[in-house]
C-alpha cells in the first residue's frame, strides 16, 4: 500500500485542553501512533507527525466559569501538561500546536469563508435555549435540571451523568441556566449547516467500496451512519469562546469546534512548515493517517472528508484511519469528571524511569479490536514476568557473561550447531510478521512478535547454558555468547518502537548504531567489537507501589460511594396525608434496649430481636438486617411502636415495630435517643 505514496502523515486526535490526559488517550490514539511513526522512521520513511490541543468547545468554558478564570487561563494549563506528558513518555510530535493560536485563527476562518463564499452551506433557522437574564444563547451542557430517569437535580441538557441517559433540555424537569439560574426560553437563531447528505454517495464510493481493508470497527461504523442517511450539521455555534465567524451577521457566533478542530492539524502543518506545508496536504503522494478513539470515527471518516472534499483544492483524504476502541480501568469506564482515570502526568511522577513500562503494557493490552481493561495488578505482572524476567534478564546474561568470560568484548562465534541455527532462524520469520503487523495497525500482534524475539533468546541462552559451558570449553561459550548478543542488537531495534528508552539504553550498552534493515541478519555486532558496561534494562514493580495505586482508586470509589449515596438521600419521600392529634395518640411510641439479637434463618433481611421494653421483655422481627448485624444491635437503646397488632413473621411472632429513619436510597437507620433515657419512657 505504501509504496504508491511518498511520504506519511501521520496526525494524532488533538486532545481537549480542558484536562490532562489519562491511559485511555494514550492506549487508544497516542501510544499506537507514536509506535508507527517511530517505526516507519526506523525504516528510513519520510514522516510528518502532528498534534496540538484542542482549546475550543463548550466544556472549556464551564470549566473556566466553575473555576472563576477565563477559557485561555484553562487551555493555557491544560496545553503545558499534556505536552509535557507526551513527550516525558518518549512521544516527540513534530509539531504540538494548540487551536486557540493565531495561525489557526486565521486558516479555520479561511476556510469557512471559502466554503461559504462557493456557497457550500446552507442556512436554517431554528428555536434554540436562551437565557433572557444572561442575555445569551445557551448550549445544551448550560442547561440543567432535573432528570426524568433517575431524579437527579444536576443532569445536564444534553446528558444525565448519573444514569447515563441521553437527554434533550425539553426533557428536563425544572430547566434552569447553569449560568444565571433563569429559566431558559426558546428563541430563533440562524446557524450555518452543511448539508452532509450531498456527500453521501461520494463517501459510499470513497470508503465503503474503496477502503474495505480499514478496521471492521471503523468500517462498520461508517457503514451505519451512511445507511442510517446523512443530515446538515450544523458548523457554528452561539457562543463567545471559539474561532468567530467570519460573514456579516453572525455576530456572537463561532465555528463549532467540531469544524475548527480537525482544521487544527493543516494549522499546525502549516505553522512548522510556512513554506511547504502544502506538500502535506495537498500532494497524492502523501499518505494521511489519522489516528484516533472510537468517539471520533464519524467527524474524521464523514464530516472532516466533506468538508475536505468541499474545499477542494487539492486536499488529499486519509488513506486509513486505525481508531481504538475503549480502554477501562479497574473494571470501570474511565471518566475525567468522576476523576476515574490514571493520568499520564500522574503516572510519570509515580513511576520515575518507567515510561515504557507503561507504553508496552497499553500496547499488550490495546482496545484494538474491543474494549479492553487496565488493571494495575497486569501492569506489575506484565513488569516483572515479561519485560523484567524475560526481555531484562536475557540481555542482563547475555552482557555480563561476556564481560565475565571476555572482557566485554564480543566473542567469535565458531560453527554453529542445531540449537543455534534454529534460534537464529526464527528472528527473520517474527521480523516479517511484525513488519506486517505494524504497517496494517495489529500493535498488539507486532509487540507479540518483538517480545517473540527475546524469548527466543532467553530459552537460548537457558538451554545452551554458557556459564557451564565455560568450564570446559570457551571457544563454545563465545559462540553462544556471540549468537546471544546478536540476539540483543536484534531486540534493541525491534522494541525500539515500542519501548525506546529501553531500546535507547541498550544500544549504548552495544554501543553500536542499530539500522532497521540489519534485524535478523547476521553478525550485526562483529567479533571483538567492545560493549559497555552491562546495565539492567528493566527493574521490579514492588508490591508498595501497586497498593498505592490501588489505594487512591479505592478512595476516589469510596468518595464517590458516598456522593451518591449522599445525594440518593437527599430525595425526600413527599409528606403523607394529615392525621388528628387523637390517631397520633393512639400510637404507644416508646423507648426500649435489645437485649439479644439474631439472624431470622434463610432471611437476608430479618432479626429477631429481643428487647426491654420497661414495661416487659418482648421478641419484634425486624427487617433491618441489611444495615445492622446481630451485634452491632445488642445494648442499642432504641424506639419502637409498642402497641402495634402483633404478627407472625417467617413463624416468629412479632410484637411491635423498631423505628426506622428511612432515606431516599431505600437505606435505613435506627432512631436512638440521643442521651440514654430508661426504658419505656414515652416518645411523643
Ligand atoms: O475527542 C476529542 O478529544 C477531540 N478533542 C478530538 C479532536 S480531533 C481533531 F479533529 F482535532
Ligand atoms: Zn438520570
Amino acid at each position: 500500500m505504501e509504496n504508491k505514496f511518498k511520504r506519511t502523515l501521520v496526525t494524532c486526535a488533538l486532545p481537549y485542553a480542558n484536562g490532562p490526559v489519562h491511559i485511555g488517550h494514550l492506549a487508544g490514539v497516542y501510544v499506537p501512533a507514536d509506535i508507527y511513526v517511530r517505526y516507519l522512521r526506523m525504516r528510513g520513511r519520510e514522516v510528518l507527525y502532528v498534534c496540538g490541543s484542542d482549546e475550543h468547545g463548550v466544556p472549556i468554558t464551564i470549566k473556566a466559569r466553575q473555576q472563576g478564570c477565563t477559557p485561555q487561563d484553562i487551555v493555557d494549563r491544560y496545553h503545558g501538561i499534556i505536552k509535557d506528558s507526551f513527550e516525558g513518555l518518549g512521544i516527540h510530535f513534530d509539531i504540538y500546536g494548540r487551536t486557540s493560536s493565531e495561525v489557526h485563527a486565521k486558516n479555520a476562518s479561511g476556510f469557512f469563508r471559502k466554503l461559504y463564499e462557493d456557497g457550500k452551506f446552507i442556512t436554517k433557522e431554528s428555536e434554540q435555549y436562551y437565557d433572557p437574564e444572561a442575555k445569551t444563547f445557551l448550549a445544551d451542557r448550560y442547561i440543567v435540571g432535573t432528570c426524568p430517569k433517575c431524579g437527579n437535580e444536576g443532569a445536564y441538557g444534553d446528558q444525565c451523568e448519573k444514569c447515563g441517559s441521553t437527554l434533550s433540555p425539553e426533557e428536563l424537569i425544572n430547566p434552569h441556566s447553569k449560568l444565571s439560574g433563569a429559566t431558559p426560553v426558546k428563541k430563533k437563531t440562524t446557524h450555518w449547516y452543511l448539508p452532509l447528505q450531498d456527500y453521501e454517495q461520494w463517501l459510499r464510493e470513497w470508503i465503503l467500496e474503496g477502503h474495505q481493508e480499514w478496521r471492521s470497527n471503523v468500517y462498520g461504523q461508517v457503514k451505519s451512519w451512511l445507511d442510517g442517511g446523512l443530515q446538515p450539521r450544523a458548523v457554528t455555534r452561539d457562543l463567545d469562546w471559539g474561532v468567530p465567524v467570519p460573514v456579516e451577521g453572525a455576530e456572537g457566533k463561532v465555528l463549532y469546534v467540531w469544524f475548527d478542530a480537525p482544521i487544527g492539524y493543516i494549522s499546525n502543518t502549516q505553522e512548522l512548515l510556512p513554506d511547504s506545508w502544502e506538500k502535506w496536504w495537498k500532494s497524492p503522494d502523501t499518505r494521511l493517517v489519522h489516528f484516533i478513539g472510537k468517539d471520533n470515527i464519524v467527524f474524521h471518516c464523514i464530516v472532516f472528508p466533506a468538508m475536505l472534499k468541499a474545499y477542494g483544492d487539492g486536499y488529499i483524504l486519509p488513506d486509513n484511519v486505525p481508531a481504538n476502541e475503549f480502554l477501562n480501568l479497574e473494571g470501570d469506564k474511565i471518566s475525567t469528571s468522576r476523576g476515574w482515570a490514571v493520568w499520564a502526568h500522574e503516572y510519570l511522577k509515580d513511576f520515575p524511569g518507567k515510561e515504557d513500562v507503561l507504553r508496552y503494557v497499553l500496547t499488550a493490552n490495546a482496545p484494538e479490536t474491543k474494549d479492553n481493561d487496565f488493571s494495575w495488578k497486569d501492569f506489575q505482572q506484565r513488569n516483572n514476568s515479561e519485560l523484567v524476567a524475560i526481555f531484562g534478564n536475557f540481555v542482563n546474561r547475555a552482557m555480563v557473561l561476556t564481560h565475565k568470560y571476555f572482557g566485554g568484548k564480543v566473542p567469535a562465534c565458531g560453527a554453529l550447531e542445531d540449537i543455534d541455527k534454529e534460534a537464529l532462524a526464527q528472528i527473520p520469520v517474527l521480523k516479517a510478521s511484525m513488519e506486517k503487523n505494524i504497517e496494517e495497525f495489529k500493535f498488539r500482534e507486532a509487540l507479540k512478535d518483538a517480545m517473540g524475539i527475546a524469548r527466543v533468546g532467553n530459552k537460548y541462552i537457558s538451554d545452551s547454558e554458557p556459564w557451564k559451558v565455560a568450564k570446559t570449553d570457551l571457544d563454545r561459550t563465545g559462540t553462544i555468547l556471540n549468537i546471544s548478543l546478536q540476539i540483543c542488537a536484534d531486540l534493541a531495534i525491534a522494541f525500539e518502537p515500542f519501548t525506546p528508552f529501553a531500546a535507547k539504553r541498550l544500544r549504548d550498552m552495544l554501543g553500536s548504531g542499530l539500522d532497521w534493515e540489519v534485524l535478523g541478519r547476521p553478525q550485526i555486532l562483529p567479533a571483538g567489537h567492545q560493549l559497555g558496561a552491562a546495565e539492567l534494562l528493566f527493574a521490579k514493580i514492588e508490591d508498595d507501589a501497586i497498593d498505592a495505586q490501588l489505594a487512591r482508586l479505592d478512595r476516589i470509589r469510596a468518595e464517590r460511594e458516598a456522593a451518591a449515596k449522599a445525594e440518593a438521600a437527599k430525595l425526600v419521600a413527599p409528606q403523607k396525608a394529615e392525621c388528628t392529634f387523637d390517631e397520633f395518640e393512639k400510637m404507644d411510641i416508646r423507648t426500649a434496649t435489645v437485649l439479644e439479637a439474631e439472624r431470622v434463618p434463610k432471611t437476608d433481611k430479618l432479626l429477631k430481636l429481643t428487647i426491654d421494653t420497661g414495661i416487659d421483655r418482648r421478641v419484634i422481627v425486624s427487617g433491618i438486617a441489611e444495615y445492622y448485624t446481630p451485634e452491632a444491635m445488642v445494648g442499642k437503646q432504641i424506639c419502637i411502636l409498642a402497641n402495634l397488632q402483633p404478627r407472625t413473621i417467617r413463624g416468629i411472632e412479632s410484637h411491635g415495630m423498631i423505628l426506622m429513619a428511612k432515606q431516599g436510597d431505600g437505606s435505613m437507620r435506627f432512631i436512638t435517643p440521643q442521651e440514654a433515657v430508661s426504658n419505656g419512657a414515652i416518645v411523643g
